[in-house]
């Protein structure tokens, strides 16, 4: 595997209609675990896929927190300008384009606090049981950029609305979101990836 400045899988492209997909694993999570969620979605699309650099009682994150839903904004900062200068450095390295976020979680979380903070470096995202990343956050120009978010009307970990304050944000932001609520919890469901699928066919449209 190339050097980078994160631990990482990559797999090439077999459909270079299919936009490459940088996955982000949630908390304890690795590198390895979207891989095959991500072939599915989206077949024959490159897969970046790094491992959080930030340990929380051994397990990977991609950001620090005070307590559960509590974040070091400061840190969700820094982690994700540096994970955002990894995407430009893969870029690089694999000729990539701007690459479709997938992010569960944690991930969907480093996901989310990218497109506020450095947009560019990403040409839409999928974001699975995401919360609101960065309390003040830069009114950030998302216009162009497709997101779809999922989240679970009984996710014990994010509030209904918290979800909902993320989406609008993105949305005033000139995002082109879809939101959609399940009747499920945090983790996530067939229907989840019965979404995920559709979607992923319609931006290869
Ligand atoms: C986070 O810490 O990003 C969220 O609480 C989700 C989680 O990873 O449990």
């Amino acid at each position: 595997m190339t050097e980078l400045s994160f631990i990482h899988r990559y797999e090439p492209a077999t459909d270079v209609n299919r936009p490459p997909l940088l996955l982000l694993h949630g908390t304890g999570g690795d590198e390895n675990d979207l891989l095959g969620l991500g072939r599915t979605i989206s077949p024959g699309s490159a897969l970046l896929s790094p491992r959080g650099k930030i340990l929380e009682n051994g397990m990977p994150r991609f950001f620090r927190r005070l307590a559960e839903g509590v974040f070091d904004e400061e840190d969700v900062k820094f982690r994700a300008n540096e994970l955002a200068n990894f995407v430009i450095e893969a870029r690089k390295a694999y000729g990539l384009a701007a690459p479709v976020a997938m992010g569960f979680s944690n991930g969907a979380n480093i996901a989310a606090a990218m497109l506020m903070l450095r947009p560019e470096v990403l040409s839409g995202a999928t974001l699975l049981r995401a919360m609101v990343p960065l309390s003040k956050a830069p009114q950030a120009d998302l216009s162009g950029k497709c997101v779809l978010m999922i989240s679970g009307a009984m996710d014990p970990i994010i509030p209904a609305d918290n979800a909902k304050r993320l989406a609008a944000s993105l949305s005033e932001s000139g995002a082109e979101v879809q939101h959609e609520v399940l009747p499920t919890g945090h983790n996530l469901s067939q229907t989840d990836l019965q979404l995920l699928v559709k979607w992923f066919a319609e931006q290869s449209l």
